[in-house]
């Protein structure tokens, strides 16, 4: 049995998205033991209030559920025009509705891949920024900021950088711990 769950979120859809491969490494260096689950956005249609008062589509209904019920949650996401790419952001939005919203400290990890020198710096902080509105448990540090990403995985998706998989690597040992941390923390 795993001893942690965590789901990773990708900022990008895109089948060679440089994020996704991100987020993949991260999964595959969490701490022995944790489980992992990229999750599946694809369906998350544009936030309408009014829908939203019917009830939640089943995509987000399914997502809210399983965020929920995560131990912790990574997001890899690309910096578009300098902030949270849309989609990414469409999909906090409708899970952060309500009382039981399932953000509330709930531990988060974000990295960000840019072929970009400053490896999307800019939208770590507009992401932090949203995710202090919804009370969750970010990590701090250690910031990953993946710069000339191109550079640094291979066609399928590999990294091939000693040093990206070391950052990765201890921001997912410190995941680890500050999931314990908050643990203790709510009691
Ligand atoms: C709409 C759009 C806006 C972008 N804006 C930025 C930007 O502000 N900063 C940056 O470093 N890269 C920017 N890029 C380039 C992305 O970082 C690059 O395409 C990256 O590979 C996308 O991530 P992905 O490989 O995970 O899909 C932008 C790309 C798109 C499509």
């Amino acid at each position: 049995m795993s001893t942690l769950d965590i789901v990773g979120i990708s900022g990008s859809l895109r089948r060679a998205s440089l994020n996704s491969a991100a987020l993949r490494l991260a999964g595959s260096l969490l701490p022995a033991g944790a489980g992992f689950e990229q999750l599946d956005w694809r369906d998350v249609p544009v936030f309408d209030g009014d829908v939203f008062a019917q009830g939640l589509p089943p995509s987000v209904a399914a997502l809210r559920e399983r965020i929920r019920r995560a131990d912790a949650v990574v997001i890899a996401t690309p910096e578009y025009n300098f902030s949270v790419p849309g989609g990414l952001k469409n999909l906090i939005d409708w899970t952060s509705r309500g009382d039981d919203q399932p953000w509330a400290m709930k531990p988060v990890a974000i990295l960000s891949a840019s072929m970009g020198p400053l490896g999307g710096a800019r939208v770590q902080y507009d992401l932090r920024k949203v995710f202090l509105y919804l009370n969750a448990a970010l990590l701090t540090k250690p910031e990953v900021f993946i710069g000339a990403a191109h550079t640094k995985f291979d066609g399928a998706g590999n990294c091939t950088d000693e040093t990206t998989r070391k950052f990765v690597g201890d921001q997912m040992a410190a995941l680890g711990a500050w999931v314990g941390a908050v643990r203790r923390m709510k009691g």
